[in-house]
């Protein structure tokens, strides 16, 4: 059963860092980032260690805000945030082409909440890729809960080295997790190795887009506020995406940012003039109340020494997010559907299938 309550969140604040070392971990975490002095290749050399730390601090949080899927959505009119993302997550399963008896692999499947609704979906059996412990525990318990624990999994592993065969599953897709990645091209290629010849890889990816101007001060300030809000090591333009899957070897078939002209903005949900009461903890001021209770609950001592600085981080991330939205330098669900040709190595060898 999903963990939203406020206690829950108490408990959960710093997921397997100890309690008495969740603040002493917030403020290594924030002294990788540019506004605390840290450098760019500092975050992607401890990547690792930056982006545990990140998710040990704020899943809870997501659970609470956000549920079990931690990814935004392209919204119609009518719809409720809930029902986007749900939607884009069939929208994924239907661009791949699940079906029963394919082995599916989930790239930085956060507690598994798109894993279980697409596993549910279309029948295919599915393994989450993940580096956090904490989600994985969480992700488990609820994975027995919503009754798919025969069919789906979870693997704890960086997906920069993954721990899988060549050629091992049927369909990938990543939902805003690739963008953790310090090296974008090491990542897709080590998608591509563990992709069966002639399937398809889908994601919705982080990127700056091309109205992004890396010389301009604002432009640049908000970049840096997503990365610190939501343990990033650099954010990569679209074209840069795209050029580092074709370098992997993809074929791509198509690609849109789905954020353009979509009926509703993804991230009205956090914006400062947007009232939703079905979404009303992510808004300002639900997330006003969660953060006189987080106080109220640290000083007495159920959350952490910590918390509401954890919090303090996730409401600049909101900041970041909502500023890079609203100019339209910023995209959460850059979308792209490539394939991994059926004959490469023929193609290497013969010059043709
Ligand atoms: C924003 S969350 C998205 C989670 C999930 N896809 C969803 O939509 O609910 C990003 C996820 O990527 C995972 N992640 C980040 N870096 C990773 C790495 N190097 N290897 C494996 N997983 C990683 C995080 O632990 C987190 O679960």
């Amino acid at each position: 059963m999903s963990k939203a309550g406020a206690l829950d969140l108490a408990a959960g604040v710093g997921g397997t860092i100890q309690r008495s070392e969740v603040l002493c971990a917030v403020d290594k975490y924030e002294k990788y980032h540019v506004c605390y002095g840290g450098e760019e290749e500092e975050r992607k050399t401890n990547y690792s260690d930056m982006v545990n730390k990140y998710y040990d601090l704020v899943t809870s949080f997501y659970e609470y805000g956000w549920g079990e899927s931690f990814h935004f959505a392209r919204r119609w009119k009518g719809e409720s945030l809930q029902e986007s993302m749900k939607r884009q997550e069939h929208f994924l399963a239907s661009q791949l082409a699940l079906k029963p008896g394919y082995e599916v692999l989930d790239v930085g499947c956060g507690i598994g909440g798109p894993l279980r609704e697409i596993a549910r979906f279309s029948f295919a059996s599915i393994t989450g890729l993940n580096n956090n412990e904490y989600q994985i525990t969480r992700g488990e318990e609820l994975n027995r809960a919503a009754g798919v624990d025969k069919t789906c999994k979870f693997v704890k592993a960086d997906f920069m080295h993954m721990p899988f065969s060549d050629n091992t599953f049927d369909a990938v897709y990543a939902i805003e997790a690739t963008c953790h990645a310090p090296d974008i091209y090491g990542c897709y290629k080590e998608i591509y190795r563990v992709l069966k010849p002639g399937q398809y890889f889908a994601a919705y990816e982080w990127c700056m887009t091309d109205s992004f101007d890396p010389h301009n001060k604002e432009h640049q300030d908000i970049k840096g506020e997503i990365e610190i809000g939501n343990g990033l090591p650099d954010i990569r333009l679209t074209g840069q995406c795209i050029e580092a899957l074709k370098q992997a070897g993809f074929e791509v078939i198509w690609e849109k940012d789905l954020a353009e002209e979509s009926p509703v903005p993804w991230y009205q949900v956090l914006d400062g003039n947007h009232f939703s009461l079905s979404n009303f903890r992510v808004t300002p001021l639900g997330r006003f109340i969660t953060r006189i209770m987080v106080e109220a609950l640290e000083c007495v001592g159920l959350a952490p020494e910590g918390s509401l600085r954890v919090l303090k981080v996730l409401e600049r991330a909101a900041e970041g997010l909502v500023k890079g939205g609203r100019m339209g330098i910023f995209t959460p669900t850059y979308f792209f559907l490539v394939r991994k040709p059926q004959c490469e190595s023929l193609v290497m060898t013969w010059g043709s299938c």
